[in-house]
């Protein structure tokens, strides 16, 4: 029997999905990446933003004639979609068989056991819960791996619908984690990214046992481990400790995302971040100041409710002065639930994508330059996998996480090598790889 999953959204969302494969596999399923070929269908659905699920509700929509001509094909929508809209799915969609939500993924083999002997479509979602087994996942890649450090948010920022799918903020015990890592070094891992919402809060909710930069060291003396990632970082909780632990561990990667979302004060006060332009300007000095190569990446929302052409104003002028070697760039999305979605919303939709696109235009164009400052030297790369970008053609990542393509044979994948940087682009590089 095959299995077919698609996932929408995140990291944390793509990590479900590799504990979703692991759980079925032992039913007897294995992964086709053919979606005709397969007897189960899972969708793990992202709620962020209203695009994605009108996409979500497209893919729905055109699994109804793979349904009619294959009865026995199981379909299931699962992640934050599903946590959200609940029943609401099997009204719109009367041929998905299972929905499930984020809180009961280990839940899947029952449910599937369930709708194959009843015949009954079903709908279970769980308020919340933690799943002991939440680092047992079928991942794709052998070097490569996520270690979930803690679910769910407190934040609450007004915009986002993430504490309301995700539940409240539960970090994992530090000592489960170290075991899971060091067991993901000994199966061939040398890269890993710790997930969480906000991993700088990570152990605020265990009675201030832990910290993020404790659970840092720890991770970082851990031999074998040659880079270390997280994400997402929350300025509000960016504490100098966890540079000053960046900065003094080699496999601690030099490259932080730390999300601004705005650059006015007036619109990050409404959007419930905790922090001034003047805070956040703080943390990145500190950063620039104690990792002069350090590459810090963003998060922007454009056209926030009551964003004027001001406010607007202080967020490119951030941007120019931050010179962020990446930035993910989106229009409000209003989502039902969240506080924001009641505020009043007076720009035009025209307006926030003209302003979407001269911020777009303005980070290309450092991203660029920024990439163009590389060209000539040399950088570790990790090989990912085959490039898109022709034939024998390999994608890598730099420690920074710019992203490399160049030409190479498949052996290297799986592999630290050495690059010399030869052309750049605003997303990537190119590169030779270096003789020595
Ligand atoms: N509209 C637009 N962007 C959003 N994000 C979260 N919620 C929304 C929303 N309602 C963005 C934020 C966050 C990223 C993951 O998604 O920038 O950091
Ligand atoms: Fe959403 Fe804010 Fe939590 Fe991030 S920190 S998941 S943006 S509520």
């Amino acid at each position: 029997m095959k299995a077919y999953i698609k996932t929408f959204g995140c990291q944390m969302n793509e990590n479900d999905s590799e504990r979703m494969m692991y759980l079925i596999e032992k039913e007897g399923y294995s992964r086709t990446y053919n979606i005709k070929d397969s007897d189960l269908i899972i969708l793990n659905t992202c709620a962020v933003r209203e695009k994605a699920k009108n996409r979500l509700y497209g893919h729905i929509g055109n699994l109804k004639n793979l349904k009619y001509k294959k009865n026995n094909v199981l379909i299931c929508i699962g992640g934050c979609i599903s946590q959200s809209l609940r029943e609401k799915i099997l009204k719109d969609f009367p041929f998905v068989d299972i929905v499930f939500g984020t809180h009961n993924i280990a839940e899947i083999p029952q449910l599937i056991k369930k709708r194959l002997k009843t015949n009954k479509n079903i709908c279970s979602i769980h308020e919340e819960g933690f799943d002991p087994g939440i680092f047992k996942v079928k991942r794709e890649k052998i070097f490569k791996a996520y270690v979930p450090i803690s679910i769910g948010c407190d934040n609450y920022c007004s915009y986002c619908i993430v504490p309301f799918v995700r539940g409240r903020e539960k970090s994992i015990e530090e000592e489960k984690i170290i075991e899971n890592v060091k067991d993901l070094v000994i199966k061939g891992v040398i890269e890993i990214m710790l997930l969480g919402q906000n991993v700088n809060s990570y152990g605020n909710d265990l009675n201030g046992k832990y910290s993020f930069s404790g659970l840092l060291e720890k991770i970082s003396d851990i031999k074998g481990l040659k880079r270390i990632r997280f994400m997402t970082s929350h300025p509000k909780d960016f504490s100098l400790d966890i540079i000053d632990m960046i900065k003094s561990r080699d496999n601690l990667v030099k490259h932080i995302h730390l999300p601004l979302q705005s650059g006015s004060d007036k619109i990050l006060k409404k959007m419930n971040r905790s922090y001034t332009r003047k805070y956040y300007f703080n943390i990145i000095s500190n950063i620039r100041r104690k990792i002069p190569h350090c590459a810090i990446t963003t998060d922007i929302i454009v056209g926030f409710p009551g964003e004027e052409r001001s406010d607007f104003m202080k967020t490119l002028d951030m941007i120019k002065s931050i010179r962020y070697n990446r930035a993910f760039t989106f229009i409000y999305s209003p989502r039902e639930g969240t506080k924001a979605f009641k505020m009043n919303d007076c720009i035009q939709l025209d307006d926030k994508k003209k302003w979407f696109r001269e911020l777009i235009d303005i980070q290309q164009k450092i991203s660029f330059d920024e990439n163009k400052k590389i060209v000539g030297k040399k950088f570790e790369v990790l090989v990912e996998g085959n490039s898109k970008k022709g034939l024998n053609m390999l994608e890598g990542r730099m420690e920074n996480n710019t992203v490399v393509n160049f030409k190479g044979g498949k052996d290297l994948i799986g592999r630290i090598v050495p690059v010399i940087i030869t052309g750049a682009r605003s997303f990537y590089v190119t590169g030779d790889l270096s003789k020595e």
